[in-house]
């Protein structure tokens, strides 16, 4: 009866006591009612529909935790090192009238090594890639009003402009483009690659990939994510913010899981396999979404969240989003990691 036993199964839901919480798991066997003190601080990083491992003893029909365990990633400890650097942002948002035109056109003409001292030069020389996770235009009635906030109204013409800007990229640099929820591909993740028309106004060194996608960049692994369950992670989980994105994704990869949380702000389409859980450990992870920057590695893998290219808009203002624009993250695999500020000096 007081012997130790082990269970795995998914949150079903989560109850707060004075001194305790009650996590009921559930596998398709059956459900448990499981106790878990308040002194253990690990409770409050729990959301539903996440799948743990817990120890305890049982009592009754509840079983007492002594410990919790996630899934977690192995350590990355394959040490790649290549003599090339990967360019990562995301959120561009072409279309806005808060799009950074004018910081945009510094990043391209860094890109094309006609800007900064010989070191900075050199490093853009390197650049054999460019990885955009989503938010490629602003689209259309995304948001209540967002027609005030707009330059360009029709969303085919958003694209072409895009396109437009993404042809002062080195033609010789591959750029891949993942969409996000201002796209015109459908909301509920994971949401396939741009449609064919839209595609086919972007130059040729463009390739498109759906969100999320493992992209294979000359052996390094990237997982690629908008990352619209950040918003879900920031408002579950008490130790996390916006201003510390990577520590977001850090939890994606301990939950082995881009969506941990079902039924909040991240819509999922009922697919037949589960198409975000992380299933092989990539050698970078990178979203964005939030407007905000912050790098990071976890157990060997590199974690960015890249940041925007649009100023705060009025809609943000309301809802306190302070996005930190303008940031790129220069990374050679096995080296070092750069960040590059075109805004605001
Ligand atoms: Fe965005």
């Amino acid at each position: 009866n007081s012997e130790n036993i082990s269970v795995i199964g998914m949150i079903s839901s989560i109850r707060e006591s004075k001194n305790c919480y009650f996590i009921e798991l559930e596998d398709p066997t059956g459900r448990i009612t499981c106790v878990v003190s308040k002194t253990m601080k690990v409770v409050e990083e729990l959301v539903c529909d996440e799948v743990i491992g817990v120890t305890g003893k049982l009592r009754g029909r509840n079983l007492f935790v002594d410990r919790i365990y996630f899934p977690d990633i192995p350590s990355n400890d394959k040490k790649i090192k290549k003599d090339f650097a990967i360019a990562f942002i995301s959120d561009t948002h072409f279309g806005s009238r808060e799009f950074l035109k004018k910081e945009w056109k510094v990043f391209t003409k860094w890109l094309n090594c006609e800007l900064g001292n010989k070191k900075s030069r050199e490093l853009a020389s390197t650049v054999k890639y460019v990885v955009v996770a989503g938010d490629i235009v602003d689209g259309v009635g995304v948001y209540p009003g967002q027609e005030r906030d707009l330059e360009v109204v029709d969303i085919y013409e958003q694209y072409e402009l895009a396109a437009s800007f993404f042809e002062e990229i080195p033609s010789k640099i591959k750029v891949i483009i993942s969409p996000g929820n201002h796209d015109a591909v459908r909301q509920a993740e994971p949401q396939p690659a741009l449609p064919k028309e839209i595609q086919e106004l972007f130059p040729k060194n463009v390739h498109h990939v759906g969100n999320p996608s493992y992209i294979d960049l000359d052996g390094v692994k990237v997982l690629v994510y908008h990352g619209r369950s950040i918003d879900d992670m920031v408002m579950k989980i008490p130790r996390l913010k916006y201003e510390e994105p990577h520590k977001v994704l850090e939890e994606f990869l301990r939950k082995r899981h881009l969506c941990p949380l079902y039924g909040a702000r991240t819509p999922i389409a009922p697919e037949r396999e589960d198409y975000l859980v992380i299933e092989d450990i990539p050698d970078v992870l990178h979203c964005g979404h939030v407007h905000t920057y912050g790098t990071g590695f976890y157990r060997g893998v590199f974690l960015v969240n890249s940041s925007t290219w649009q100023e705060q808009t009025e809609f943000q203002k309301k809802i306190n989003l302070n996005p930190m624009p303008g940031n790129v993250t220069v990374y050679v695999p096995g080296g070092e990691v750069v960040r590059l500020r075109f805004y605001g000096g």
